[in-house]
């Protein structure tokens, strides 16, 4: 690379990749005054060359050939905002063994191969940037980077999906059924026309897997993370944790313990009082403790093109900074593989069942006498006026702290009751 110039080959021009070439295009000058060198977006690779674009590219900047861009030895870096598993990964693969530099918005790439990519770009000495990954416009990852490296990181919480957090809004605020409001936030675009990887918590899987790698120096991957998404919960969830102090979040968390660390994504009843309780719309938030900095709130938009691009595009900058006074100056991730994440079952945790049961005398006896077998203790115990109808019952208990494979033995024996018609709802507590 000529050090006056930064030669960009873009992946992808989708909601992301338009906003990243307008920024390049239309900002070029105050862009290239930032980085200190010149900004020059070389190619733009996409699947369809006659696709009509909400940005205004030059025809001969696009292709659909990869190895226009990525055999190109003028291009010192790939942008890549496409998405996916393959061929995103082997794309990137390609470019850092061929020397160079990456920026990706890609979580799947990078929480399954990031440890990976990010060793082979030490060896060709260059660098992976992935600030987009993880939190659209919120600066996460250089926070962790830069901010928090004289921190051992205790744990990190985070609201990380912006469409389960509009719909659990929705839900809580106006009553609506899962179903509607999934369709409520298809209509108003934070949510996918297949909402699975947000709806099942793959996504903020994903992101967690990122986090917890970045935040420990240790190899997460997704598989390892115990992940259950919003698919259970129905409005009268909402009533009950309001009642009892609470709100209803799609919770990542993750959290330090000797020699292993947690790393779980599910819903979960969150203390009004805590922040990830206040985080709003479709907006993201994650909450870090330190050793040394204590406790720190980032919050923002999680998605979207515009915060999305100013997470690239931001990268992109501080790469071309980095470059101008040698990559090895930037501090680099080491992962190690001996740390482990703990099993779900051994994760002690409170929790909060809503169970029908028959409106005679005994029952409740026997639901606290398995609950005392699993020794699981009671916290709080709330029944609402029975139905005379059918002679049901619905009752709604919270626990102490208990290992979660007790918490989940007493659910199994409860369901399989006489007097207990089910256990409509298990959540666990924050
Ligand atoms: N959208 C967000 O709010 C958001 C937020 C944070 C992170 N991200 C991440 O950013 C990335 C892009 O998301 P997006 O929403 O912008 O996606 P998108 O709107 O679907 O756009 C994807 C773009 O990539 C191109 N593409 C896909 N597969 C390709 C392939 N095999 N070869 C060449 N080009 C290919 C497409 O080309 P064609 O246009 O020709 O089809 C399209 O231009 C994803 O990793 C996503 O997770 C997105």
């Amino acid at each position: 690379m000529t050090q006056a110039a930064l030669h960009v080959g873009l992946i992808g021009l989708g909601t992301v990749g338009s906003r990243v070439a307008e920024r390049m295009l239309t900002w070029q000058a105050q862009l290239s005054r930032r980085a200190g060198v010149e900004l020059c977006l070389r190619k733009v690779l996409v699947r369809d060359v006659s696709k009509p674009r909400t940005v205004e590219v030059a025809r001969e900047l696009l292709t659909s050939e990869p190895a226009d861009l990525l055999d190109d030895p003028s291009i010192d870096v790939v942008v890549e905002v496409a998405g996916g598993d393959e061929p995103m990964h082997s794309y990137l693969h390609r470019a850092l063994s061929a020397g160079k530099h990456v920026v990706t918005a890609n979580k799947v790439v990078m929480a399954n191969h990031g440890p990976e990519l990010l060793s082979l770009a030490a060896e060709r000495n260059v660098d992976v940037y992935f600030e987009a990954a993880v939190g659209g416009g919120i600066p996460l990852i250089s926070t962790f980077r830069t901010d928090l490296q004289a921190n051992r990181i205790e744990r990190v919480s985070a609201v990380i999906n912006g469409t389960t957090n509009y719909v659990l809004g929705r839900m809580a605020g106006q009553g609506m059924p899962l179903e509607y409001a999934v369709h409520e936030a298809q209509d108003a675009g934070f949510a996918e026309a297949d909402p699975t990887d947000d709806i099942g918590g793959f996504d903020a899987t994903y992101k967690l897997a990122i986090l917890g790698s970045i935040a420990y120096e240790i190899t997460v991957h997704p598989r390892d993370i115990y992940r259950e998404g919003i698919e259970g919960i129905q409005p009268v969830d909402f009533r009950y944790a309001r009642e009892l102090g609470y709100a209803i979040k799609l919770i990542a968390h993750t959290q330090r313990h000797p020699g292993r660390v947690e790393a779980r994504v599910h819903p979960a009843m969150v203390p009004l009082e805590h922040p990830l309780a206040q985080v709003e719309g479709a907006n993201n938030a994650v909450w870090v403790e330190g050793d040394l900095v204590g406790q720190v709130l980032l919050v923002g938009q999680g998605a979207g093109g515009k915060p999305t691009a100013s997470a690239v595009v931001g990268d992109l900058i501080d790469l071309a900074r980095g470059i101008r006074r040698g990559v090895q100056a930037r501090p680099s991730f080491s992962f190690d593989d001996r740390i482990g994440v703990i099993p779900i079952g051994e994760v002690v945790t409170r929790a909060y069942y809503r169970i029908q049961v028959d409106d005679r005398a005994g029952v409740l006896a026997a639901v606290g006498q398995v609950f005392a077998e699993e020794g699981v203790s009671i916290s709080s115990f709330i029944q609402k006026d029975a139905s005379i109808q059918d002679k049901t019952a619905e009752i709604v208990i919270t626990t102490h702290p208990t290992a979660d494979a007790h918490l989940q033995k007493a659910r199994e024996r409860i369901a399989g009751l006489d007097a207990v018609h089910e256990v409509s709802s298990f959540l666990r507590v924050f």
